[in-house]
């Protein structure tokens, strides 16, 4: 009898994975940082990415020595808010990056179960932009979550909503704070980027074009 474990389900993150609306929120965090009078790049934004938004806030906050009163942290928080949805609100679905709809349309055709397990609030206004709305079977993004990524609750309340195990799941995530997540919760990790971003990933890619279920799999489960 076979031993090859079965993967059932691919659980996608949302910003940087399906869309770039990473791009955006790093526009909106840099305005709050350059407004309190200091600056950060990219590379200090890997450690924002797929971290909730008062987490991010304090991160942030700590870089630029800043320490506000939690009134101050509401309101500094809702502005970025403000900025990141006058940035995505001409969104549309010629934003959804190359290679994903194909791959989302191999996943259904093969069976495979789909959820979208993103730390963002505004997962769903950014899932009707692009016209994904409906498209998965399950959504669980950081309204009512009580920890965000790297936690892995996240990606366990979804798997457990797909009534699939960790074990039998695949998440494709942009983040370092995501892929911890995914591997402590026991969920075989695919980074998407840059491998030195995402070194601790079974697998990275630069994005889904060219990948169908078929080659995923093997690639997962017969790493050369
Ligand atoms: C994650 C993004 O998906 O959501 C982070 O990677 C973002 O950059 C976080 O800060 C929270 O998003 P929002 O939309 O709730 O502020
Ligand atoms: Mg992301």
């Amino acid at each position: 009898m076979s031993t090859r474990p079965s993967l059932e389900a691919c659980i996608f993150d949302l910003d940087g994975v399906l869309v770039d609306t990473a791009k955006y929120h790093f526009l909106a965090w840099r305005r709050l940082a350059n407004e309190l009078g200091f600056d950060f790049d990219e590379e200090a934004n890997e450690k924002l990415k797929g971290v909730g938004r008062m987490e991010s806030l304090e991160i942030i906050l700590s870089w630029g020595g800043i320490a506000l009163t939690e009134e101050q942290k509401q309101s500094w928080a809702e502005r970025k808010n403000g900025w990141y949805l006058e940035l995505v609100e001409g969104m549309d679905p010629s934003e959804i990056l190359e290679g994903v709809m194909d791959f989302l349309e191999d996943l259904k055709k093969n069976g495979i179960r789909i959820g979208i397990a993103s730390s963002s609030k505004n997962a769903a206004t950014i899932l009707e932009k692009i016209g994904l709305s409906g498209h998965f079977e399950t959504l669980v993004d950081g309204n009512g979550l009580a920890r965000t990524k790297p936690d892995p609750l996240i990606f366990l309340t979804c798997a457990q909503a797909l009534g699939v195990d960790p074990g039998h799941a695949v998440v494709f995530e942009d983040a370092q704070s995501g892929i911890d997540a995914a591997l402590a919760g026991g969920f075989w990790a695919v980074g998407v980027g840059k491998p030195e971003v995402l070194s601790d990933a079974r697998l990275v890619i630069p994005g889904f074009k060219g990948w169908t279920w078929a080659k995923m799999e093997s690639a997962l489960l017969n790493p050369s």
